[in-house]
């Protein structure tokens, strides 16, 4: 019942890209926000909120995911479960209203994209739940989640993305360094969620290959 090791450098990895993106919101102070804030009454205090929950998401969500709690602690997995559940709605519904503080088409887009695929895996993931379908509610929950750490992928994703931008371009940047870091972060979303659907979509298939 020994975790794989490469679920906590997930884990590692996984806060140590999101903790520093996170800590200037949690200063409050919309003047340190690194997105456009085009309303500080509603945007600012929104996106905040979302970003708080989407953490309570992200870690209970890979607390889920251990065998030992799962097993010997049922009642704590679904503590846990409830907990990931309400986060991914609260932050989910909350990221549906900041998708039209996007400035860019391309980019809200993709995060729509996101919040309702969040949303949808998530509330399947529960129904089957709560029908006691737990084979079903097993694989939704793994979805899900490979919703949620969309969010890292998307980061961890941009370097590469910004080297193909000077490969595609014949090793030049033709409209200058910002506008490259521009293009980036208008489709990272799109290419950390198509690189998790893949391999969550793999991952399910070998479980399913495995019982058969
Ligand atoms: C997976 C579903 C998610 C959706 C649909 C979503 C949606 C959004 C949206 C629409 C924004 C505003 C972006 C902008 O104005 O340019 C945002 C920002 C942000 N979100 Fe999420 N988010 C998700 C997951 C997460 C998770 C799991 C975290 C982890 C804690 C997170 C942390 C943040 C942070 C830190 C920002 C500020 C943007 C920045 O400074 O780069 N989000 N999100």
């Amino acid at each position: 019942m020994k975790q794989k090791r490469s679920w906590w450098i997930l884990f590692i990895v996984s806060l140590g890209v999101m903790i520093p993106f996170m800590l200037p919101y949690l200063t409050l102070d919309p003047a340190r926000a690194r997105v456009a804030i085009a309303s500080k009454n509603i945007q600012f205090p929104l996106l905040v909120t979302h970003i708080i929950f989407a953490f309570i998401a992200l870690v209970t969500g890979f607390l889920q995911f251990i065998e030992r709690i799962r097993i010997q602690y049922p009642k704590l997995h679904r503590y846990l479960g409830r907990a990931y559940v309400i986060s991914v709605f609260i932050s989910g519904l909350l990221a549906l209203v900041v998708v039209f503080y996007v400035e860019n088409f391309t980019k809200a887009l993709a995060f729509l994209a996101l919040t309702m695929v969040w949303l949808v895996t998530c509330w399947k993931g529960y129904r089957y739940a709560m029908k006691g379908q737990f084979k079903e509610h097993r694989i939704w929950m793994i979805r899900s989640f490979g919703i949620t750490l969309v969010a890292v992928s998307a980061r961890i994703v941009v370097p590469l993305l910004l080297l193909s931008y000077f490969l595609l371009n014949g090793l030049t940047i033709p409209g200058g360094r910002e506008q490259m870091v521009e293009e980036v972060l208008n489709v990272n979303i799109w290419v950390g969620l198509l690189l998790n659907f893949i391999i969550v979509e793999w991952i399910i298939l070998k479980k399913v290959d495995a019982v058969k």
